[in-house]
Parts: structure tokens; sequence; C-alpha cells
């Protein structure tokens, strides 16, 4: 017996630094279908998803949330892996980034790097702000200065190890554009790697940090964590055992057969990854497909527009398979797709409602009224049959090869043109003249059988992205587990002769598009406009729970100075009934220090302390926006005293 043909496939792994989006669902969703039709050809798959959990920026959400940065990933990997479930998202392994098995393997991996002498130590440079703690590039800097707090940054350097990438280029350049290897699709992406990285000339890539802490400690020199591409990467070796004993599927799944992404991230996965493979002597990945994003209204989502996008609601209102075959619908391949609900739910009416819905409904109906549910078994064939049962012959190659190469959107057009014929040959046929004629009896079976047939050959293949509807189909039309494999896609009339079919539930309930919009929007409301240019827009709405949360209480200012060297902040010293506290405010602009000594304020002072221009700051004092557009001090009733908690 030959070997079970094995199938590696990968989505990203994804930032648990926000819940996840519908651009996370898109990626997730296209290697879900690619998964599910290879187990329909009975590879042995593995499809890996999962989360890359470290770095500065998990450590500051995690900070701002008060937890720790382990606790802030838990909760959010919980809310990914709950969405999958809900999509029904096949994934044979999730990997974490902080699973011990990744960790141990990243450090293998920086280690044989290193003794190979593609890591070296030397000295990272970049735009460093003080306050902050924080290196940004140049091209993170918002006008020159910090994106975070705004302030001057200034040239520094930081001891850090590198990765010598610089030295790939013409082995990358090859790997691109090799013709034979297709390594990355869609191919307008080779040309950009190269004009825009590979010919400029590659830098070596900074691959370690000390700055911040939530990462991976390099083991020889445990003041340095690995600096993200390097642990992130990893992750589709380590995850099936690369460099530790937990898991024991390297030989059997490497090289992975596709690496799904959006095009932000090709450049990481078809640079970087080669590279560190290269320089390992491991095989290289056979493909890189990197798609477009999903865009939100001109760029962002917005929720101030009513334009609802939690995909938990979108499942629990229109079906989990709707939201599947929306999606993978409407994203054309390599290049960007926007979203909006009623682009949704116009897409659900047409295909899934008129088209694929009334045309199982309208011939299962047809089956009961004119045969009582079992159809005869004489056929009589007439010359239009033909022209349908071809169409559908020509379909499984063509939307199986659309599906295997990502073109899912290219291969679902295909399968509902195919499905649009088959409710034309309704008209054509007109199957209540013909049950009008005794005599047409058995014309009719057959023009209903050769219906029921089609619908059974575009449901099997639309299976994998209508993984829970395409199972009710087939018990409605009396399909079985034989006439339903992959291969009988391609069969011609598998169906039993004399089938049976069955009475199910409405397939694709149809949108009421005005209504559903409104309630969407409901769940939602359009939040007003500012009256005036100095209102900030009201915020998300947001559960009490989040209020009791912060600990606000009475402060008096005891001493007030400014902060030399800052036009903006001042340095406090406040009795909270407690004891004494030092906050900074940044509101030195509006006010004399001494004015403000003696008055009685609102604080909150359960933040994490933060450090200001090197002056640690234990609060925040409440300021309210005044009509010249600067701020003053919620001033408290006399007869509040210092420690007084607000509510
Ligand atoms: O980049 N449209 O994580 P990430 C389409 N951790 N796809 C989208 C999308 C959108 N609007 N938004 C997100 C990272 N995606 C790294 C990856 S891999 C070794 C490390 C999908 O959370 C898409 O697949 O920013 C994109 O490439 C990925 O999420 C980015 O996820």
């Amino acid at each position: 017996m030959s070997e079970q043909k094995k199938f590696y496939i990968t989505t990203p792994i994804y930032y648990p630094s926000g819940n996840p989006h519908i651009g996370h669902c898109y990626t997730t969703l296209a290697c879900d279908v690619v998964a599910r039709l290879k187990r329909m050809q009975g590879m042995d798959v593995m499809f890996l998803t999962g989360t890359d959990e470290h770095g500065q920026k998990i450590e500051d959400k995690a900070k701002e949330a008060g937890v720790t940065p382990q606790k802030y990933v838990d909760d959010i990997v919980a809310n990914f892996k709950k969405l999958w479930a809900t999509l029904g998202i096949s994934y044979d392994r999730y990997i974490r980034t902080t699973d011990p098995y990744h960790v141990e393997s990243v450090q293998n991996i920086f280690k044989e790097l290193y003794d190979r002498g593609y890591i070296y130590k030397g000295e990272y440079t970049g735009k460093y702000c003080k306050p902050c703690e924080s290196f940004w590039t140049e091209s993170q800097l918002v006008d020159g200065k910090c994106p975070d707090c705004g302030r001057e940054c200034v040239d520094a350097s930081e001891e850090a190890y590198f990765f010598k990438l610089s030295e790939f280029g013409p082995k990358l350049e090859k790997l691109l554009t090799d013709e034979e290897l297709d390594f990355l699709e869609p191919k307008s992406r080779v040309n950009e790697m190269i004009n825009n990285f590979i010919k400029p000339g590659l830098q070596d890539l900074c691959v370690s940090r000390t700055s911040f802490k939530w990462g991976i400690p390099v083991t020889f020199d445990p003041d340095h964590v690995v600096y993200v591409w390097v642990d992130a990467l990893s992750n589709y070796i380590t995850a099936l055992g690369y460099g530790n004993t937990t898991y024991n599927d390297y030989d059997k799944y490497w090289p992975a057969d596709i690496h799904v992404m959006a095009k932000e991230i090709v450049r990481f996965h078809t640079l970087i990854w080669p590279a560190i493979l290269m320089a390992l002597d491991l095989p290289l990945p056979k493909k890189v497909i990197g798609h477009g994003w999903i865009t939100f209204g001109g760029g962002k989502m917005s929720k101030s527009s009513g334009n609802v996008i939690d995909p938990f609601i979108l499942c629990e209102r229109y079906g989990v398979d709707a939201l599947r075959y929306d999606l993978l619908r409407e994203m054309p391949f390599g290049s960007d797709c926007p979203y909006s609900n009623e682009m949704m739910f116009n897409r659900i009416n047409s295909d899934l409602a008129n088209d694929l819905g009334n045309l199982v409904s309208r011939t299962v109906a047809m089956v009961f009224k004119y045969f009582d549910g079992k159809l005869p078994a004489e056929r009589e064939a007439e010359p239009l049959d033909e022209e349908l049962l071809s169409m559908f012959d020509a379909l499984p190659s063509e939307a199986i090869k659309d599906f295997e190469t990502l073109h899912i959107s290219d291969g679902l057009e295909k399968i509902f043109r195919c499905i649009a014929r088959a409710n034309k040959y309704i008209d054509e046929t007109a199957p209540w003249i013909l049950a009008k004629d005794e005599s047409k009896k058995i014309r009719l079976a057959t023009v209903l059988y050769n219906l029921l047939d089609c619908v059974r050959r575009a449901s099997i293949l639309l299976s994998p992205v209508m993984p829970h509807v395409c199972p009710k189909i087939f018990e409605q039309i009396g399909a079985t587990a034989e006439n339903t494999t992959l291969d009988s896609a391609s069969v011609r009339g598998a169906l039993a002769l004399d089938v049976e079919v069955k009475k199910g539930e409405v397939l694709f309930p149809r949108i009421d598009i005005e209504k559903e919009l409104k309630e969407l929007e409901a769940l939602n409301p359009k939040k007003e406009e500012p009256k005036n240019e100095n209102l900030e827009p009201l915020k998300d709405p947001c559960v009490f729970d989040d209020f009791l949360k912060l600990d606000i209480r009475a402060g008096k200012i005891l001493e007030c100075e400014n902060v030399p060297k800052s036009d903006k902040l001042l340095k406090f010293k406040i009795d909270d009934g407690f004891g004494e506290r030092q906050i900074l405010s940044g509101i030195a602009k509006y006010y004399k220090p001494e004015d403000l000594i003696g008055k009685t304020v609102a604080m909150i002072v359960n933040f994490p302390p933060r450090k200001m221009m090197g002056y640690e700051s234990n609060g925040m004092i409440l300021s309210a926006r005044a009509e010249d557009g600067g701020y003053r001090v919620v001033e408290l009733n006399k007869d509040v005293k210092p420690g007084a908690d607000i509510s």
C-alpha cells in the first residue's frame, strides 16, 4: 500500500494584543478550506495556527491593564480559541509562543545560529525616548518625536545580537525567481521583494533586545531576550517538534506545503524565514501565499459608523457558514477587499438564499409534490440535459484547483455559476408543466433527478467552505456517505436512481437588509458628533465593572513644582489620606505651581507606577478640558477629606 500523502499548512501566529477580528478570520478560514479539502483527498493533514505572545507591545498592554503579561495573553488566547471553535476551524495543533516546548526550541535555534556563526553581537542604534525607555525606528517617530509620549528622542544604541541576513541576498533572489519552484504568490509580490528589499541590499537583522523582558531569554546571555522574528517564525518547525521532545512530527510534515498570510508579513516569510532555514541547513517551505487585506470603510474598522463587525455577533445572527462563505467569496486572490455588513447581506441573499437555498428547497418540494418524496428509477434523457451535466462534469477539477491554490473566491464563483445554470434548467424544463401530462412522468423524474444530483455535486465541493450546512443538504437530497466523497463529485448520477428526499429546515433564511442594518446599529449605537471641536467624541460603551476597577480618591495638594527641562510636567506631593504620594501631571502650561497648593483634587491611585522625565508618578490627577483647549484640575468641595473614595 502506498504511504498516505502528507500535507502541512499554516496560518500566521497572531498577536494576542487585542481580540481577533474578521481579518484574522479570513486567513484562518482560507487555511481551513484547504485543510478540509486535503483531508477529503485522503491526505494526512497538519493544520497549524497559534499566537505570537512575546514582545514589548504585549508587555506594555499588560501593564496598562494592570495584569501580568501571561494573564493578559491567556485571556485573549481564550477568545481566539473560542472564535475558532465557533467558526468550525479544524486546526490540528495550536501553538503558543509561551508554550515551554517552543521556548526551549527557540533557545536551541538561537544557540545553533550563534554557533554556526550566523548570529553575532553588535550595537543596535535607533531613536531612544528616555522617559518611555523605548527604542524607535526613524519611520515609527511621529513628527520626529516619540509616538507614545510626543517627547524628543535621541540617537542611542544598545548591545544586541544580529542575524547575518545580508549574506543571503543572492540565494534569496534565486529562490524568489526560480519559476519551477514558484515559491511566492501572487507574483506581483516577488518584484516587490526583489526591488524594495534585495536590490537595495539586505541589512543584518536585530534579533535580541535588552530593553524589555517579556520574551525568550538568550541562554548564553540572559540580559537579552530573543526579538520578534526568530521567536515567531520558528513556530512553524517547533510546533512539529524541532528542537524539543514534546512533538515528534518534524520529519513527517516538514517542509510545509503552504504558509498563508496577508501581504504585510510576506517580507518576513520570504526573506528572513528562508534565510534562517538556510543558515540552519533545513529544507525550505514549498510555498508562501500573501493575500490582500479586508478593509473597513477606507481602512479602519469603525464602530461609530454602526458597522458592527464582531464575528461572534455575525455568526450568531446569520449563521457560521454564511459568514464563512461571504468572507471567502468576497476576497479576490491577491488584492484587498472592502467589507461592509450590507455587502455581506446582499451576498447571502443572492447566492445562498436565492440561488443555492432555493434550488435545494424547490427541487425537494417538487419531488414531494409529484412523487411523494421518492423518485421512480426509470429515466428519459433529452439533449437539453447535456449542457447542464457537462458543466458539472468540468466543475470539480477546476474548483479543486482553485481551492488548492487559495483562489477560493474564483472556485466559489465557478460553483455558483453552475448552481445558477441548474436554476435556469428548472425554468427551461418547467417541471410544473411536465407534471400536468401523465405521459411525461418519467421525463419529470429525470429532470428532478438531474437537479438533485447536481445539488449533490455542488455541495460536495462546497463542503470545505460550508461544513455545517452541506451535511444538511445531503440529508435533504437523500445523499449517502458513498456518494458524497470528493471523488464522487466527478461522477454523474451517483445518487440512487430511486432516491428518497427529506424535508428539512430553511438552509439560508433571507435577510431583511434594512431591518438588520438598523438592529446591528442599535447593538452599537451610532455616536453623536461633538458639537464643538474641543469636545472629544463619546467613547464606546463599557461595562460598570470596568469603572469599578479604578480606585479614584480625593487628595490634597501639599507641594507642586515644575519639572526641570519639561514645559509640560508638574510634580506634586499629595496627601492621599494614607500617606504622601508623588504624581506627575502634564498641566504645567495651564497653572502656576503655587496656585495649586492646598486644592483638593480627584485622582486615580491604582495605576502601576510610571516614570516620566526620570521621576516616578504614582497616579493620575483628573483634569477637565477648558474652553481654551487647556486643562483644569477637577476640584472637590472643601468638606471632602483626603483619601475619600469617589464613585
Ligand atoms: O503579524 N485582512 O500578527 P498579527 C486580512 N504575529 N488579513 C488580516 C487582516 C485584515 N484586515 N488583519 C489581520 C503578526 N489579518 C505576527 C505574525 S507569523 C510567524 C507572525 C491576518 O496579529 C493576516 O493573516 O498582526 C495577517 O498577515 C495576520 O492576520 C497578521 O496578524
